[in-house]
């Protein structure tokens, strides 16, 4: 994949698309600028190549108009912040003043887009509209892992109007780390998979199942697990049996293909989903009938880190528990430490896992935390990504691609 490193730049006006797609509290205020961190070299590589920047991204899901909470005003002021220089928000992202505020930049100047989604043209992958974003600049920069699983203008269609268009380097870096843990990888493997259903990762887990060696379950999930082998979780949210007959069958399938498959030998129960819940640690055999399981026990913590004590590679996604609930958070904790003891090559992805790593701060000790969820899924499930295929095409249209 061909970088912005491997190609001629000087002077010339540079399209970042980046997702800094970040979360707001009531105020408008940032609660977590890891995504605007995480673009900076790219945007700084561009700068000090004597470049002009315009950065473009979207924020939250205002469907195709103008929600004003959903303006990158603060993502302006964060990169003016962290980049040391102006960075100004043009009032859009087309139309004929976003084109005179283009126009007008020096090298070294900093242009923000306003929210790509304040265009229905965005999501529907609109030529049109990717035809004005492709005519504000000379060379298309695909920055924005996060968003490259969807179907967008500025991540596909763009592609078919600028000339040059290439990858930046968190993008290269979030593709690699996934294919260093895929491809060839230090066995063994193992996959930790959490989160509440188990619906929503089958296509995940049978794909992982080409590439691993071990699986760890936790989370709302693993009770849909245990169910379908006819544990009692008592009052635990299971899914319908078309799933229960799922999760039997792929742990079935795990087994005939010699991949370890471990689910809970015990759990944190609750009376109730609350923080003032009466709560006990029972072996999974003594889920009491009105109760429910909110995270894995000590037993199960202690099971998981003998099985990732002995792992090359880890791949996490999905807490074990309720775990932004203090009592509930032990499990999840206890997996953080262990993934970050470990001599592995840890890569953990989904936005759940993120905040329980970084509340633990060990974000330091975890090989690679990206910065996708929906798209860190994708990748698991073995799909082609949209956004990555477009850069491939249009490097073939160059001359460069495989
Ligand atoms: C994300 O937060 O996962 C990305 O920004 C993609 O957002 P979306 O799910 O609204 O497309």
């Amino acid at each position: 994949m061909l970088t912005v490193k491997d190609i001629d730049i000087q002077g010339k006006t540079v399209f970042v698309r980046v997702d800094v797609n970040v979360p707001l509290d009531a105020n408008g205020t940032i609660t977590d600028d890891t995504r605007i961190r995480a673009v900076l070299p790219t945007i700084n590589y561009i700068l000090d190549e004597n470049a002009k920047v315009i950065i473009a991204s979207h924020m939250g899901r205002p469907g195709g108009k103008v929600v004003p909470r959903l303006s990158l005003a603060p993502v302006a002021r964060r990169f003016s912040r962290l980049l040391n220089k102006e960075v100004k928000l043009a009032p859009d992202c087309i139309g004929p003043e976003v084109k005179a505020l283009a126009a007008a930049m020096q090298p070294g100047d900093v242009l923000l887009l306003e929210n790509l989604r304040f265009h229905p043209g965005e999501t529907a992958n609109d030529e049109e509209f990717a035809r004005e974003l492709a005519s504000l600049c000379d060379v298309y920069v695909n920055n924005a892992f996060a968003v490259a699983h969807r179907e967008n203008a500025s991540v596909v269609a763009i592609t078919r109007f600028v000339p040059v268009c290439v990858a930046g380097f968190l993008l290269a870096s979030e593709l690699n780390y996934f294919a260093r843990a895929m491809e060839n990888p230090a066995r063994p493997v193992v996959a930790i998979i959490g989160g509440a259903k188990v619906s929503s990762k089958l296509p995940a887990f049978k794909n992982m199942m080409k590439h691993v060696d071990k699986f760890v379950v936790g989370g709302a999930m693993a009770n849909t697990f245990l169910k379908s082998v006819d544990y009692d979780v008592g009052k635990s949210l299971v899914e319908d049996s078309s799933i229960l007959w799922e999760a039997r069958n792929l742990m079935k399938k795990a087994q005939e293909a010699g991949i370890k498959f471990y689910i809970p030998v015990d759990a944190v129960v609750a009376d109730r989903n609350d923080e003032a819940a009466a709560t006990k640690i029972v072996p999974i055999r003594e889920v009491p009938p009105d109760w429910m399981v909110m995270d894995i026990g000590p037993a199960t913590a202690l099971l998981y880190s003998e099985v990732l004590a002995s792992a090359k590679t880890i791949i996490w996604n999905g807490p074990m528990g309720v775990f932004e609930i203090d009592a509930f958070s032990r499990g999840t904790m206890a997996m953080v430490n262990h993934v970050a003891n470990s001599y592995a090559l840890t890569i953990v992805g989904g936005g759940d896992t993120d905040v329980a790593i970084h509340r633990a701060g060990e974000s330091h000790r975890i090989t690679y935390i990206s910065t996708g969820g929906g798209a860190f899924l994708s990748l698991m499930e073995g799909q082609i990504l949209p956004a990555v295929a477009a850069l491939d095409e249009a490097a073939k249209r160059l001359g460069q691609g495989d």
